[in-house]
């Protein structure tokens, strides 16, 4: 059964970014999708301090939540990433998991579809929506859209349930992703998956 994980970066477990993501389960849940909705923005993440142990051991230094949900997002075929704007960006939290979660692990996330989603009260979406975004392109990862970027309004869940179009966008992006998951692994066994190159880590000509 494909799996999506659900990321809330949010402190409030049922605040504006949970109802977002909720509709989205609610969605999987008719496609026959498993989901995790795990809860981020309350837990005490540190950010990343390039130590590079994780190139030796494979894990993170710093051996909280980054390190349990590593070995979900590995098994997943999707990933949601959920934030609050804040200051017109995504929460330090999510970030700082975000950060230390993609450069810690080096399974491959080439394939796996990701969404990120924003709530805010006014202003900062579009900002905080392609922050997050840039986990997934620089991994080999599609992005699914929906009918409107991936974005709620609200100060509290009552205001984000009034958001018809916000909680539309959600489930419209539910259902792209849903499909995306199903084309992707036919795809796979159809054609096999894209050739990627690693050999380069640089543009200088002498390769260093
Ligand atoms: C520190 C802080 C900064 C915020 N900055 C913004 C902002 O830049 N733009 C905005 O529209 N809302 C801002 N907000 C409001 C929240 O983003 C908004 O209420 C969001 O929907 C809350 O989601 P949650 O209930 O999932 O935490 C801020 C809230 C906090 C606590």
């Amino acid at each position: 059964m494909a799996k999506v994980l659900l990321l809330n970066g949010s402190a409030k477990p049922n605040g504006c970014t949970a109802t977002a993501l909720q509709e989205m389960i609610r969605i999987f849940e008719e496609e026959g999708i498993q989901t995790e909705l795990i809860q981020v923005g309350n837990r005490d993440i540190r950010g990343c301090v390039a130590c590079n142990s994780c190139g030796r051991t494979g894990k993170c230094v710093f051996d909280d939540l980054v390190n349990e949900v590593a070995p979900k997002f590995a098994e997943a075929d999707g990933l949601v990433v959920g934030s609050p704007v804040y200051y017109g960006s995504p929460n330090g939290t999510i970030l700082a998991f975000m950060d230390r979660l993609f450069y810690s692990t080096s399974f491959s996330k080439h394939l796996k579809v990701g969404a990120a989603v924003v709530s805010a009260r006014r202003g900062g979406n579009t900002a905080s929506f392609d922050v997050l975004n840039k986990y997934f392109t620089i991994s080999g990862m599609p992005v699914a859209s929906s009918t409107y970027w991936n974005q709620v309004h609200g100060f509290t869940a009552e205001d984000v349930k009034k958001d018809l179009e916000g909680l539309q966008t959600m489930r419209n992006l539910a259902r792209n992703m849903a499909f995306m998951i199903r084309a992707f692994a036919d795809a796979k066994k159809t054609y096999g998956a894209p050739e990627m190159e690693h050999e380069f880590f640089t543009s200088f000509p002498d390769g260093k």
